[in-house]
């Protein structure tokens, strides 16, 4: 049985069921999601290999080939046409054309079940996904369920990497008007115990964490890669619950009455569904979800546990984050343009600024040493890398504004996440593309000379989708100095 098998059983059905990994119905064969590529538009349909079974990431992988692809569509596996799409402008804008929210790379959170390769939904600040004409859905003080599987090490404090309850209108439409889990390290409102990240529930102009609108200390620092986060919520009754989705069982962290400010004894849900966002379309957050359902009635604990026991034997673990020719973390590089009547040119620096320049064996020493990059363990994520200058010790490439610089570390989250690159087989055919590891759909590319982190179309001129796979292909080689 899968997760909404088990949700049936026990009385409390789900009413949308969402995952780009699995299906989360033993019986499902339908779309899990649909991916649509930078290279013609052309979208395809993502769906289990067998029933019940892993998401097809082989049709993704030849789909998408020598291109990139979006997250277009998160189909609803609940029979009630619940899907998830781009998210629209509400109280505030995302940062596509026309203020609709990014669309997240279909690569950018590799796992695997049970070892079979798939992908999850990797959101960066910016990125949502939304449903405001979604059915069956809980409304006013109505009893419902929810639960979503996470990556408990990418998160931030920007507002708010929700999954589940949210406004039909995208706006702030006052206390408890939302009931969705919240997981990262905001403290703007509430917060639990330690520094975080903490699962809360974002239930409108609050993230709470138990009974207090502050600080509940029973609502625990979690971070395990793969992480449970689990809300439920009926009649002046709530509870948070989490769990290692590799292994273990569900503890409970808060289980008890409505927080006592105004506003949410009786709540007033609205029934839309959001993924990455605020109710309001806040986009400062960042995530990666794998799966999640919603459910109509207060499910039992003993309901929750047996999900959980399902995730669990469903295996989830880290799958690759690269392709293409390996870089040797401690070797030195240099990184030369593919695009064609710009392939002599190599990624230097001049100060902070980062640019392609005309490198040879008969340039200057200063010059070759701008163009010399040491390659070392990705900052924020070790299976990827990032890049320190050969001439100016202890400072990396990252981008800022989507521009790369040479900077200095110093040491903050925000920096080790600029600065690490995933490198993927060069989407043209040659040598590597380094892919963002903090935002997937955008990777090293040289526009006018100058070194961008760059999506295939997008709003900034740096993001045109003319020469975008020759701009971003990149030969290493030995460095020059
Ligand atoms: O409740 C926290 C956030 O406050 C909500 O997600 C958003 O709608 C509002 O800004
Ligand atoms: O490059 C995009 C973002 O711009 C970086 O993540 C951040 O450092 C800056 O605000």
């Amino acid at each position: 049985a899968g997760p909404c098998d088990i949700y049936s059983s026990g009385g409390t059905p789900c009413v949308a069921a969402h995952s780009t990994t699995r299906a989360l119905y033993s019986a499902y064969t339908g779309s899990l999601y649909q991916v649509k590529r930078g290279s013609d538009g052309a979208t395809t349909i993502i769906a289990p290999v067998s029933a019940g079974g892993v998401a097809n990431a082989a049709t993704q992988d030849s789909f998408c080939a020598g291109t990139t692809c979006l997250i277009t569509i998160i189909y609803d596996q609940s029979g009630r046409g619940n899907h998830l799409t781009q998210a629209p402008p509400g109280g505030f804008k995302g940062p596509e054309s026309n203020g609709y929210d990014n669309l997240a790379s279909a690569t950018g959170a590799p796992v695997t079940l049970n070892g079979k390769k798939a992908y999850g939904v990797f959101i960066s600040p910016g990125t949502g996904y939304r449903n405001n004409a979604a059915s069956g859905i809980a409304k006013g003080d109505a009893a419902e369920g929810m639960y979503a599987v996470l990556d408990g090490t990418h998160y931030n404090s920007g507002c708010c990497f929700d999954y589940g309850n949210a406004e039909t209108s995208s706006t702030d439409t006052g206390n408890g008007h939302m009931e969705a889990i919240y997981f990262g390290t905001n403290t703007v409102w509430g917060s639990g115990s330690g520094s975080g990240p903490w699962v809360m529930a974002d239930l409108e102009n609050g993230l709470f964490s138990g009974s207090n609108s502050k600080n509940n200390a029973g609502d625990p620092s979690v971070s395990y890669r793969f992480l449970t986060a689990l809300i439920k919520g009926g009649p002046n009754k709530w509870a948070i619950r989490g769990a290692n989705a590799a292994s273990g069982s569900l503890s409970t962290y808060y289980n008890g009455a409505r927080p006592s400010v105004s506003g949410y004894n009786p709540m007033s849900k609205e029934g839309a569904i959001i993924l990455g966002i605020g109710g309001d379309n806040s986009v400062g957050a960042q995530g990666t979800f794998y799966e999640g359902v919603m459910t109509s009635g207060y499910p039992s604990d003993a309901t929750e546990n047996s999900v959980q026991a399902d995730i669990v034997a469903a295996k989830y673990a880290v799958g690759s984050q690269t392709s293409g020719p390996a870089l040797t973390v401690g070797s030195s590089v240099s990184l030369r343009a593919t695009t064609s009547g710009f392939n002599t040119r190599y990624i230097a620096h001049s100060g902070s600024t980062v640019n392609t320049q005309e490198v040879s064996s008969s340039s200057s020493t200063a010059l070759k040493q701008q163009a010399s990059w040491t390659v070392r363990a990705g900052l924020a994520n070790s299976a990827c890398v990032s890049f320190e200058s050969k001439d100016t010790a202890g400072s990396y490439l990252r981008h800022y504004d989507f521009t790369l610089q040479l900077n200095s570390n110093d040491g903050s989250k925000q920096f080790r996440e600029d600065a690490t690159f995933c490198p993927q087989a060069g989407l043209n055919g040659q040598g590597n593309s380094l892919q963002s590891w903090s935002y997937p759909t955008r990777y090293f590319r040289h526009y006018s000379n100058v070194v961008h982190a760059a999506s295939n179309g997008g709003v900034h001129t740096f993001d045109a989708t003319s020469s975008f796979n020759d701009d971003v292909s990149w030969v290493v080689g030995a460095s020059f100095a």
